[in-house]
This record gives C-alpha cells, structure tokens and sequence, in this order.
C-alpha cells in the first residue's frame, strides 16, 4: 500500500497524516472529515514553481483554485508565490477576501457573466482568460467604461487528444471552451483583440485535459501554441510574450497509477517551445502552467466511520461509511477509481475484499468498487486517499446532509480550516412565503 506524502504508521497501528493520529483526528473532529496535509501540498508546490522556473525562466505556477479553493490555501499560495486560476465569482470573491493579491489572479470561464466581468476588471486581477467573441466585446465595452486596459489571454482548443475520460477532456475540436485553431477562429480572435482598444492581449492559453499521465500532449500542445504565436505576427505584426499551458497533470490515485515525475513536465514543455520558437524565429515565451490536482490531490485524505456492513455471498460485501457522493462525487461522476486503509488497523494485512458504498439515496453512491481492507468492521475509521482535488470542491448537500469540515495538518498539529456545516446551515437560505403561514387558506390548484 502506497502511503503519501507524511504519512505514516505509528507505534499503536494507527494511520498518521502530518504526525496526527487518524484516529485521534476523527475522534476530535469527526467524521466525514477531510485532512490536508501541508506539508506535502507545499512540497508538490515547489517541485512544479522550480522546476519551471529552471526549465522556463519567468514563468509562473497558477494553482487552479476549481481542485480546492478555501481561505487557509489561499494564504498557503501566496506565501509559495504561486498564482490562481479562478473560474467564477465565488472563487475570485474567495481569492480577494482571503487576501490573496490580486494581480497573480487568472480569471476564466467559458460563460462569465457581466458581474463577473465587471468584478475581474474591478479588483485589478492580473489576466482574464478570454474564451469567446461575445466576452471579448463585452470586456473591451466594460474595460473602455472603467478607463481601464484589460490583460488578456485567449482561450484555445488546439486540437490535441489526451488519454483520458471524455469528462475531463478539453483540448480537442469538439469542446465547449475556447477558440478553435483548426478553423482559423483562434487566428481570427487575435486579430480582434489586437485590435481592440482598452484590451492588452498578451498570449494564448489552453487545457488539454486532465489527469493526463504522458508528456506528449503537452509538448504538442506548446508547439501548437507556439506556431499560433507565429501565425498571429506574420497575420499582425505583433509578437505575443505569454504561452498558458493550463493543468491536467496526472496523479496517482490507486496503486495502479504510476504518473511521470512532477518535474517533468517542465522540461517537456521546454523542449516543444525551445523547437517551435527556433523554427519560426520567436523568442521564448513566458510559460505558465495551471495545475489543480498535481498540487492538491494527493495532499487530501478523507475519514469515515464504518457502519453496516452487507455481504452478498457470492456477489460483493458492501461497506457503508458516513459520507460518500456528497463529499466526493467522482466515483459517480466519472468513474474515478480510489485506494483505501483501516486507519485503526493500519499495520494489518488487507485481506478483505469490499465495495465502500456511502449513504446517500442513490445505488451510484459508491466511493470504491472492489478494495482489499484489513476485516473492516462497524466503527472502524476508514481512509481514503488522494482526496484533496475535486472533492470538497464539488461536494454538495444532497439528502440534505451537512458538508464535512476540513483540518490542515502539520508537525503534529492540527487546525480546523472549514468548520463542519450544521443542519441549520443546510435550511438557512429556505424561506416559507408568508402566503404559506398556517393561519391562511391554502391555494387551490385549477
Ligand atoms: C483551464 C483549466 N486549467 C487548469 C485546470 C486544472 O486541471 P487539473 O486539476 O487536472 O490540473 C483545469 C481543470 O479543469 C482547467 O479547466
């Protein structure tokens, strides 16, 4: 069983995260509980920030906030000089009220409504990824009525297929995001933003996909951005100085998994650029990357309790915890596959085949189909691995049940950074009309 980052397995069996027994954790703050572990997010934060600084100088790591965005890692980013990719409103108003500065801050969105527009400009973010015709007139209109020039990025789809759920797939013609490059619309949307008044267009970017574990793509895709570059000086006669080269690194989710080193993708991108710009006499351009879940996900574990446990001879054991689509929908949503560990028990031999079903109405609301668990037993504290990216991110109150809180831990403390929600948190944005009040008729249908 691979244990990541800090964790370990202590004297009583017991599994620790960040030198905080699991047990102890769970029993303190409860569970479901969601545990960061600091330490290794900060360690994968330097590894991508210098390995890309050496490979390409002046460029910069964006984390992107979609994979896990709460205030505490919004401090965390600053103090590791990355940057932040936000996708929305609630993810900017995030970033600023955290205190997180706002000219490392990429906004995007393949949908951005006027406000959010209006927001980006307003708190001086330092690029708004443009994905479309319709956002770029909006944003020179609002730019020229704020008097202010915005930096922008266009969003393409190169058209390159990365190996991974059609879910999480974005590089490719058939895409919501971005311009396309294959039909001269990327082309042709350079041409409009240079010449846009209060619009500064200062690259392109793009996002092959995620959870991708070659290296390939993304030095196809820095060439194929590399030659729109060229395309765009020999149409305008400007040369763009930024290439965003978005996320999509893989990680290692199960044992199965066995993703590239961190600090290659840095030198893999390099060598497309440094080809691609020799051959059409371009300068190097400012790189920048985008990773979520190479940064967060393997920093995530989340604690169950077991309960009921259903044996099927024959068939499965089923293994029901305390959480499950609500905390982390993407066993549901795109199959994702997880490992798992009897965190009391975490010396034992994992001789037990089970399913981890959660206890949401729903037959889909599986964690973990087919894992080996040291006899589980009701009570147990059930850990699963590799949580941190897209888990609380997506978590919702389905069945009306409160989100887990969430703790970093570090040197064998151990802080609370979200606070578990309460029933009342769930029904505290319901409201009974007064025309409903008891002491009134009831409306007839018909
Ligand atoms: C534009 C963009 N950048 C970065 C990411 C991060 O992807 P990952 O978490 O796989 O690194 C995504 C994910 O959807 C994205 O859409």
């Amino acid at each position: 069983m691979h244990l990541y980052g800090t964790m370990a397995i202590n004297a009583a069996g017991h599994l620790e995260i960040g030198g905080c027994d699991c047990t102890e954790l769970a029993q303190h703050f409860g569970t479901p509980l969601y545990v960061l572990d600091e330490s290794e997010f900060r360690h994968r934060c330097r590894i991508l920030r210098d390995s890309l600084a050496k490979e390409c100088p002046g460029s910069e790591v964006v984390f992107a906030g979609k994979s896990l965005l709460v205030a505490a890692l919004c401090r965390i980013l600053a103090q590791e000089n990355l940057g932040l990719d936000v996708v929305s409103g609630g993810e900017l108003y995030t970033a600023l009220q955290s205190g997180f500065p706002a000219h490392r801050i990429f906004m995007h969105g393949n949908n951005k409504s006027q406000s959010e527009l209006r927001m980006a400009l307003e708190s001086g973010v330092g690029r708004i990824v443009v994905d479309n015709f319709l956002e770029l007139d909006q944003l020179a209109q609002l730019a020229r009525a704020q008097h202010r020039t915005a930096d922008i990025l266009l969003r393409v789809t190169p058209g390159i297929e990365a190996h991974t759920h059609a879910y999480v797939k974005t590089g490719q013609v058939d895409s919501k995001f971005g311009f396309t490059m294959e039909n001269g619309q990327a082309l042709a949307a350079a041409k409009r933003a240079l010449s846009l008044p209060n619009i500064n267009l200062m690259g392109f970017h793009c996002h092959i996909g995620s959870q991708i574990f070659e290296l390939e793509p993304f030095q196809d895709a820095a060439v194929a951005l590399a030659e729109l570059v060229a395309q765009t000086r020999d149409l305008t006669g400007q040369v763009l100085p930024e290439l965003d080269l978005g996320g999509g690194f893989g990680i290692r989710y199960h044992d199965q998994e066995r993703p590239p080193a961190l600090d290659g993708y840095a030198s893999a991108i390099r060598a497309g650029l440094s080809q691609a710009c020799a051959k059409h006499s371009l300068p190097f351009p400012r790189v920048i990357i985008e990773p979520g879940r190479a940064i967060s996900g393997e920093a995530g574990t989340t604690l169950y309790s077991v309960g009921s446990i259903k044996e099927i001879p024959a068939v499965r054991t089923y293994l029901s915890v305390d959480g499950g689509m609500g905390d982390n929908p993407r066993t549901a949503l795109y199959g994702a596959k997880y490992s798992a560990l009897i965190a009391n028990r975490a010396d034992q031999e994992p001789d037990t085949l089970v399913s981890v079903a959660g206890k949401y109405c729903e037959s889909g609301d599986m964690l973990i189909w087919d894992v080996q668990l040291a006899a589980p037993r009701p009570g147990d504290i059930l850990a699963v691995f590799c949580t941190g990216a897209y888990n609380y991110s997506m978590a919702s109150n389905y069945n009306r049940l409160p989100r887990p809180a969430m703790v970093l831990v570090c040197d064998g403390e151990a802080d609370l950074i979200v606070r578990r929600e309460t029933y009342a948190d769930v029904m505290a944005n319901d409201i009974i009309p007064k025309r409903l009040a008891p002491e009134n008729k009831a409306c007839r249908a018909g």
